[in-house]
Formats: C-alpha cells, structure tokens, sequence
C-alpha cells in the first residue's frame, strides 16, 4: 500500500503564522506538525509515501524530510498548485499510486491512541473498498458528518459540513482506499465550494457498499490544529503526556526502528545530526534500551 501525506492549503485562519510558512510544519510542541500524521502512515506499515504542497512550501518539506532513509521509509514530493479540495490528491497522484491501494492522511491531522496501529494495520491488509474513521466531536458542522444505522451500527450517510449535523461523528482526515480511488476521484466534480470533495468519493464507496467505518472511541485523540487556541491546546497535550511518560509520541526514527525499517547506527546518526537537544538525547536513549534489553516496542 502506499501513503500520502496531504499538506496543501494558504493557512489562511492561522495569519500571521502562516504568512512565510507551512501551517504543517508548525511546530506541535517539539516536532513539525506532519511528523504526527506521518507516524500514523507509518504504523500502519507504509513504506512509499508521497508527500502534497503548494509551490511555495514542498522546498521546506523536501528539507525538512529529504529521501525518508532517515525513517526507513521513501519520500516523493508533488505540487498541489491551488487548494481545489481533497480528492485532488489522487488525480495528481495517480502515477505514484499505480496500481496500488492507497492510504492518504491530511498533514495537520493529529491522532493518539493504543489501538491505532492494529486498527490501520487491519484496514491496510484489506484490499477492496474504503475505511474511514469517525470520531465524536462537539462541532461536527466544521467536518464531514457520519450517520449511523441505529439497528445495525452500519453508515447510511456523510455529509460534508452540514449545518444541522444529523450526529457528532466527524470523519477524520484518514483514509485508506483500493485502487478505485483513483477512477472515483477522476470522476468527481467540484462541490458548491469549488472543492473535489473527500466525501464524494467517500460516498461513492458508501453506495457500493464497500466502505468500512471504524469508531474511535473516547480513548482516542484526534485533535484540532485549526486555530491558534487549538495549535496550543495540541501542543500542550503533548507535551503532558511526554512528560509524564518520557516516551516520545510521533517520533518518526523511533517507529523506524521499531518496524524493523532502520537500524540502531541510523538512528545514532541522525542524533548526531540533531546536536544536543532533548530529541536526539531520546534517539539515543532508546538505542541504549533496545541494545540492552533486546526489546524493539515499548509498552
Ligand atoms: C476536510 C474534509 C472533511 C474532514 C476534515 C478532517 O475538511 O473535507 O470531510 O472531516 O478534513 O480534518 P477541511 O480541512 O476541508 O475543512
């Protein structure tokens, strides 16, 4: 399967911070913003990622990211040259997907939660249809809006920000597809807001029937990067339970190791590289507690 990050947009609700840079490459806490939703591609087990940006922002991505050795994984880079909606990604993708399925994660998406990995991972190994993610939200109007079936729990709508949410499960910005997706997307017109919307081609799976909806429950966080208010809110939850725990969340080297994708030199180098600062004191740290208890994963 293979993954990509979408980080277009102008960042227009977040000016000034986004006048000379990306809003996905806002710090959240003490890493860029995508290195969040690039984790959760790669616990899902992907490997080829192609990362979206405006002309003006992929040089900043290519900087910050270069060939995704560092990772154990594979970057490519495209322009998305206006913000004409979601669903673009996969007709500028289309060469890139070739004849795969495909996951594709919005970059200023943030998700946290045990669980996460075995349920991407699970949507991942199944190869026909969609997935999305519905999470509860106390503004779901600002998202697409998942109705369920009360009898049988299945979905029976998605509405693009409605104005009367008919239920609080906004559908997250992650989304795994078969290779369908890229004659859907092709297909799709543009909506009342000028955007080839995520939620046609959603729907088209709905009306197939072939599109698989997972609940994150309450002990998920998908958070907001929306506002400066929620960009602080983000971070600041981070940072608690860093703390607390001294584990790292979305630590792209780490997941790298622990897939197996790079090995404990790779990571000693990019420390290196780092220089000294609390990051790269807890790359090395966790070679040191792998070398010595033979143990990849953290529980
Ligand atoms: C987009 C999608 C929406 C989804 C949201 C998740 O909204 O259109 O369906 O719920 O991402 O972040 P937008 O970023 O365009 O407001």
């Amino acid at each position: 399967m293979k993954g990509i990050i979408l980080a277009g947009g102008n960042g227009t609700r977040l000016y000034p911070l986004t006048l000379a840079v990306s809003k996905q490459i806002l710090p959240i806490y003490d890493k860029p913003m995508l290195y969040y939703p690039l984790s959760v591609l790669m616990r899902a087990g992907i490997q080829e990622i192609l990362v979206i940006s405006t002309p003006r922002d992929l040089p900043a991505f290519q900087s910050l990211l270069g060939s995704g050795e560092q990772f154990g994984v594979s970057f490519s880079y495209a322009e998305q040259s206006e913000p004409e909606g979601l669903a673009q990604a996969f007709i500028i993708g289309r060469s890139f997907i070739g004849n795969d399925s495909v996951a594709m994660v919005l970059g200023d998406n943030i998700f946290f939660g045990e669980g996460l990995a075995e349920l991407t991972q699970a949507a991942a190994a199944q190869m026909q249809g969609a997935a999305v993610f519905a999470y509860r939200v106390e503004d779901p109007e600002r998202y697409g809006v998942v109705t369920f079936d009360p009898c049988n729990g299945k979905a029976i709508s998605i509405e693009e920000k409605p104005k009367v949410p008919q239920s609080e499960w906004a559908v997250t910005g992650l989304y795994f597809y078969d290779n369908d997706v890229v004659d859907i997307a092709a297909d799709i017109r543009p909506s009342a807001r000028g955007e080839l919307e995520i939620t046609d081609v959603n729907n088209a799976y709905l009306r197939n029937g072939t599109l698989r909806v997972y609940q994150l429950g309450r002990g998920y966080a998908w958070l907001d990067t929306g506002t400066t208010e929620s960009l602080h809110d983000a971070a600041s939850f981070v940072r608690t339970v860093e703390r607390r725990q001294g584990v790292q969340i979305a630590c792209p080297e780490e997941i790298g190791l622990e897939m197996g994708w790079v090995t404990p030199d790779v990571l000693l180098s990019q420390a290196d590289q780092l220089g000294n600062t609390d990051y790269a004191s807890y790359l090395r740290r966790r070679v040191a507690e792998i070398t010595a208890t033979g143990a990849l994963r953290l529980h």
